[in-house]
């Protein structure tokens, strides 16, 4: 794959100088894994409108969903060799490349609502993560929402107990799989693109992830009961290959950056609602049984997780929890 994604590379600095002509538009592709009609597909698409009109043309902007082009670890590789120039990976999906900061977000019930969320993403802890990726050969541009994650499986899930030596689906983070090990489960770390058929044939018991995952890629056709926990939360980090971003003419790049300041807010206004609506279609589908997590049920959860908030201080960081917990003290929605 390694030698594809370098031959790809080269391709794609011969066949696209940066420069714009008349004849030649600037190709940006932007590749993701989600299906198209999910906030961040909805959101990419939102940008490729954008950006195209605002640049009269002089930028086509290609976007391929469903990990048509790469799946999650081959996309990072691909984004650094210049094969893309444009991804919104999960903040979970940073630590491969050696970015473990983003991790943090991964911590459970973190994150107690929307507005504690925006309060990261807007301030300064958000500024000082995004530069984290300078030095990766990647630009951070934009936080795009997604959503809180539910836990789903053939097994009803109350209890901590009800977790133990069951196999779950995770993304490649090692807070996650923490997560899962504290609750006495197996984490397995797999391609966002594998999920579906690693549930319908029994290679992993369960995952977590947001409605519109479970609802667009159909998981809840084979899991047998999703637990409302909002444990955790799934954000994205849209970024740029660098050097594509800092080669672009001036003008061009305050075009696509205006383009993607409003496919942000347009893609963040509407996930909350994207969830919510695949939420109902999975409850009128029949096919998965939905418990609404009780709030004992939650103290069970959060005690046997909490201890993983000192056991993940050595690789997300103390000082990244604790600015964290206190960027985010007080956010109601
Ligand atoms: C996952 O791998 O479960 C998600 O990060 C996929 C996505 O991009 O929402």
């Amino acid at each position: 794959m390694r030698k594809l994604l370098f031959a790809a590379a080269a391709a794609a600095i011969f066949v696209a100088p940066v420069a714009a002509t008349a004849q030649a538009p600037i190709v940006l592709k932007f590749s993701h894994v989600v299906a198209p009609d999910t906030p961040k597909g909805k959101a990419a698409e939102k940008f490729k409108e954008l950006g195209e009109k605002y640049t009269n043309g002089k930028v086509k902007i290609e976007v391929y969903h469903n990990s048509s082009l790469y799946k999650d670890k081959e996309e990072l590789e691909a984004l650094q060799l210049g094969a893309v120039q444009m991804l919104a990976p999960s903040n979970s999906k940073f630590g491969p490349i050696g970015v473990k900061e983003f991790e943090v977000f991964d911590l459970p019930y973190i994150l107690p609502n929307k507005a504690a969320l925006r309060k990261v993403t807007n301030g300064p802890l958000g500024k000082r993560l995004l530069g984290l990726l300078d030095s990766k050969g990647m630009v951070g541009l934009a936080y795009w929402d997604n959503g809180f994650k539910q836990m789903s499986a053939n097994k009803a899930l109350h209890v901590p107990a009800d977790y133990k030596g069951l196999k779950f689906r995770i993304q490649s983070s090692k807070v996650l799989e923490a997560q899962f090990r504290a609750l006495g489960a197996i984490p397995q770390s797999m391609a966002f693109s594998e999920v579906y058929q690693a549930l319908q044939t029994g290679v992993v018991d369960g995952q977590e992830n947001t409605w519109s995952n479970i609802y667009t890629q159909k998981m809840f056709e084979v899991q047998k009961y999703i637990t409302v926990t909002n444990h955790g939360y799934i954000g994205y980090i849209v970024v740029v290959n660098k050097k594509f971003w800092e080669d672009l003419p001036a003008d061009i790049r305050g075009q696509l950056e205006k383009a993607m300041h409003e496919a942000t807010a347009y893609g963040n206004d509407i996930a909350e609602k994207e969830n919510t609506e695949a939420m109902e279609m999975i409850k009128k589908s029949g096919r998965s049984t939905i418990f609404v997590a009780t709030e004992a049920e939650n103290a069970a959860m959060r005690k046997a997780m909490g201890p993983i908030y000192d056991d993940m201080a050595k690789r997300v960081g103390k000082a990244t929890i604790d600015e964290f917990i206190k960027e985010t003290t007080g956010a109601t929605n």
